[in-house]
């Protein structure tokens, strides 16, 4: 998974589960065979399968557990993902956030796995805490919690914070995301100008009347 690319995360809104979780992939499917540029997504777990077995496009678990297969209730194991044939996994999302230890083991097992990973921070000081605190992460992605959902994108609203974020991206040569808020082709370009090299992105393409567009416009802005 090279950038530009553009991630999408499902999380579990109703419009991104069951077939609409199917038809959302395709259309990311089909605008990466037009554009170019890799449209990944992120469904909710119980999509998972379902989902990677239609997309042509690399597919992310919301979060992956430490644990391995075994006697582990309610977790989602990483060799498990591994095994689906999905990418990687999303690491750390601020609806999802671990402690530091649990992101250490996390990242251990994603490396162990050899899935690809999107460490999630909402702040400088948390990026800079977490990105030497175990295997390297295959993206780092930074999105103010408070922009979340807003359709104020944090590129208009916390350019400072992307523009940082590039600084932390570039000395530990981790390829940046930014995301929160986007939802239309300029907060995508600014975002790039910034030094982003993607968008991990949800409401502005789900919520959106028509998601294949808005993904289209997203990928050609890239
Ligand atoms: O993971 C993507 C995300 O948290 C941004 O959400 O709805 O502001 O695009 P949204």
């Amino acid at each position: 998974m090279k950038p530009p690319l553009i991630v999408l995360n499902f999380k579990t809104y109703q419009e991104a589960t069951g077939k609409n979780a199917v038809t959302l992939a395709r259309s990311a499917s089909d605008v990466t065979r037009d554009t170019g540029i890799p449209v990944a997504v992120a469904p909710c777990v119980v999509d998972l399968r379902k989902v990677a077995s239609v997309a042509d496009v690399p597919v992310l678990a919301q979060h992956v557990d430490f644990v391995g297969y075994g006697s582990h209730t309610g977790h989602v194991p990483a060799a498990y993902v591994r095994d689906l044939g999905l990418w990687g996994t999303l690491v750390n999302h601020s609806e999802r956030t671990l402690p530091s230890d649990a992101i250490a083991k996390t990242l251990e097992v994603v490396a162990q796995a050899k899935l690809g990973s999107v460490l999630c921070v909402g702040t400088i000081d948390r990026m800079k805490e977490l990105v030497g605190l175990g295997p390297r992460p295959s993206f780092l992605a930074i999105e103010p919690p408070e922009l979340i959902g807003s359709g104020r994108a944090v590129s208009k609203y916390r350019p400072d914070l992307i523009s940082d974020a590039a600084q932390v991206a570039a000395d530990t040569q981790i390829p940046l995301l930014c995301g929160a808020g986007v939802v239309d082709g300029r907060d995508v370009r600014k975002a790039i100008e910034l030094g982003s090299e993607g968008i991990l992105v949800a409401s502005g393409v789900i919520k959106a009347k028509d998601p294949r567009a808005v993904m289209e416009e997203f990928a050609t802005s890239l």
